[in-house]
């Protein structure tokens, strides 16, 4: 086994012996099903990972590591709803399997549950902890809707695009990495150093998952291919293609992007003009651009080469994800 898979077998093992199903079950089976669905545990195992490449105890940091990922695993049953998606893992959505107020209720009982991950961390320690966990997630919450507020918009920028992805996705993976550095008591500019490279990787990593959303296989990928087109969201894609395309194809977009079309169709018509404007290269390399960003900052990390190393690793492999 290698270092992540141990990391990411020694998470399950904690989150199976603290996440239980108990009365009343319509409020705690969704809970237990999102979380035993599976994911990549990216978020907890990032926890786990910086605590140990900072010489703290790795059994330290499995409750901030917890909370991340029941954090984390709440934002996609609201997102879900949010987007109106259907599948997530692939397995059937929470809202689909149940209904909206489950979905709406389970969501909000996992903020809570993820706060009280952090009640076993002595005070000064809980409150570096809870401090940068409240305003991560308040930030979370300012991305998404920033996500549906782009929906209706026709005038989003590439910049204003990067703001929205920074909030929903990449301040959690800077924060899980963060709290790692907290929690083996790094020095600050460490831990923010730190949170800086899991910002870059985060923007790199949803760049990504913006791709594998017209360009994924359904089957590996876990999602409907097709959703972002669908619901018209603002990507790095329809966003660069804009740029890009001919007065013709940009007309085309924008009417797609405007009207209810039917979906089948709506999704091949755009899958096919990304394709022709050469949209998969070029994302490719704007996930390269953020990727290397990253590595930049860890260069100027005082840490050895070796350590260096397990983290330039996890980003290339998450550069090469297909799940
Ligand atoms: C999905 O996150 C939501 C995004 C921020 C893109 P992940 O791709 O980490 O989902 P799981 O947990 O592995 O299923
Ligand atoms: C997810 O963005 C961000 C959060 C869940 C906070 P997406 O809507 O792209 O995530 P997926 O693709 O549904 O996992
Ligand atoms: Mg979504
Ligand atoms: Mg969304
Ligand atoms: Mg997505």
């Amino acid at each position: 086994m290698n270092l992540i898979e141990t990391y990411k077998e020694d998470f399950i093992t904690y989150l199976n012996k603290k996440v239980k199903v108990k009365e009343p079950t319509n409020l705690y089976e969704p809970i237990h099903y999102i979380l035993q669905l599976g994911g990549k545990r990216l978020r907890p195992i990032l926890t786990l990972m910086t605590c140990e490449l900072f010489n703290g105890n790795v059994k330290s940091a499995h409750d901030a590591a917890l909370a991340i990922e029941v954090f984390h695993n709440f934002t996609l049953i609201h997102d879900d709803i949010m987007d109106s998606a259907p599948i997530r893992r692939g397995k059937t959505t929470v809202h689909k399997k149940w209904d909206l107020n489950t979905g709406i209720l389970s969501g909000d009982a996992m903020l809570i549950l993820a706060y009280q991950c952090f009640e076993t961390y002595e005070p000064t320690i809980f409150k570096k902890l809870l401090e940068l966990f409240s305003q991560t997630a308040l930030e979370v919450c300012e991305g998404q809707q920033l996500d549906k507020d782009f929906e209706t918009r026709n005038d989003v920028s590439i910049p204003e695009y990067l703001k929205m992805i920074t909030y929903k996705t990449s301040v959690l993976v800077a924060t899980a990495m963060k709290m790692g550095t907290i929690i083996a008591n790094a020095k600050e500019d460490t831990a923010n150093a730190i949170y800086n490279f899991g910002l870059n990787l985060g923007i790199a990593f949803q760049l990504q998952d913006d791709y594998l959303d017209t360009f994924g296989d359904a089957a590996v990928f876990g999602k409907q291919i097709g959703g972002d087109i669908t619901e018209n969201k603002k990507t790095f894609l329809y966003l660069k293609a804009l740029e890009v395309c001919s007065i013709e194809d940009k007309e085309k977009l924008l009417s797609y992007y405007n009207s209810d079309t039917y979906n089948e169709f709506k999704v091949k018509e755009v899958t096919q003009l990304f394709e022709n404007n050469k949209l998969q290269e070029i994302t490719i390399n704007e996930i390269e651009f953020y990727t290397n960003k990253a590595f930049v900052i860890l260069e100027k990390l005082s840490i050895s080469e070796e350590k260096k190393l397990i983290l330039k690793n996890f980003g290339l492999s998450l550069m090469k994800r297909t799940i």
